[in-house]
């Protein structure tokens, strides 16, 4: 099984979906680590809960960006981290951190890429007057919201819905979605071609 570490700035209900998983067997991998940004990250305490290493690292006590991304590797490389999963990870990561995990690290983004990137995609969406919007699974790369498409689901906007409920369909879906991508890119059933990640289906 692969060793994966979860990054959090906030809430967790992500992470949370993936202890649930993991706990139940569905979602196979050795969640060995989390990671926060934000030391009042309720994710932090699902964590602790669930009995998971979690640990605040605090940014500002790296004068430089690079320090602070080495300490990081350095933490992952000690737990032997293979994969890296961005749940509500609120810090853009930099070259020295994108290089030494091309291709290994994941985020979820509330919204089908490449429309509505950013911090407020499912308001966007909603204000928009979108008809469909949905969850994206994607590789991270140097630019925000971009990387190559793992996954992604498509949830409709009901013409008398509100906000709340739209919002919380689609982390209905982010947390079914997310695990289910997690387990196909620690199963090593894909590979990337160009921004093209083609997906295998599991042989019996
Ligand atoms: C999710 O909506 C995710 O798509 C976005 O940040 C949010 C995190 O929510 N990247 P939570 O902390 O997992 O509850």
């Amino acid at each position: 099984m692969k060793n994966i570490a979860v990054f959090v700035s906030g809430y967790g209900t992500n992470l949370q979906a993936m202890i649930n998983r993991i706990a139940k067997g569905t979602l196979r991998v050795n969640l060995k680590l989390v990671l926060s940004d934000k030391s009042s990250a309720f994710a932090l305490r699902r964590a602790k809960k669930a009995g998971i290493p979690a640990f605040f690292v605090d940014p500002k006590k790296f004068t430089h960006k690079n320090d602070y991304e080495h300490h990081l590797i350095s933490l992952l490389e000690d737990e032997k981290i293979d994969f890296i999963v961005l749940a509500g990870f609120m810090r853009i990561l930099g070259p020295v951190f994108l290089k030494k995990y091309k291709n290994r690290i994941l985020n979820i983004h509330p919204a089908l890429l490449p429309a509505f990137k950013g911090a407020h995609a499912i308001h966007d969406a909603y204000e928009y007057g979108a008809k469909v919007t949905g969850v994206t699974v994607h590789f991270v790369d140097e630019k925000i919201d971009n990387g190559p498409i793992i996954m992604q689901e498509v949830v409709s906007v009901g013409d008398h819905e509100t906000m709340s409920q739209l919002e919380k369909r689609i982390h209905k879906v982010e947390h079914g979605i997310y695990s289910e991508a997690i387990q196909k890119v620690c199963d090593n059933r894909f590979s990337i071609r160009g921004r093209r990640v083609v997906l295998r289906a599991k042989i019996r």
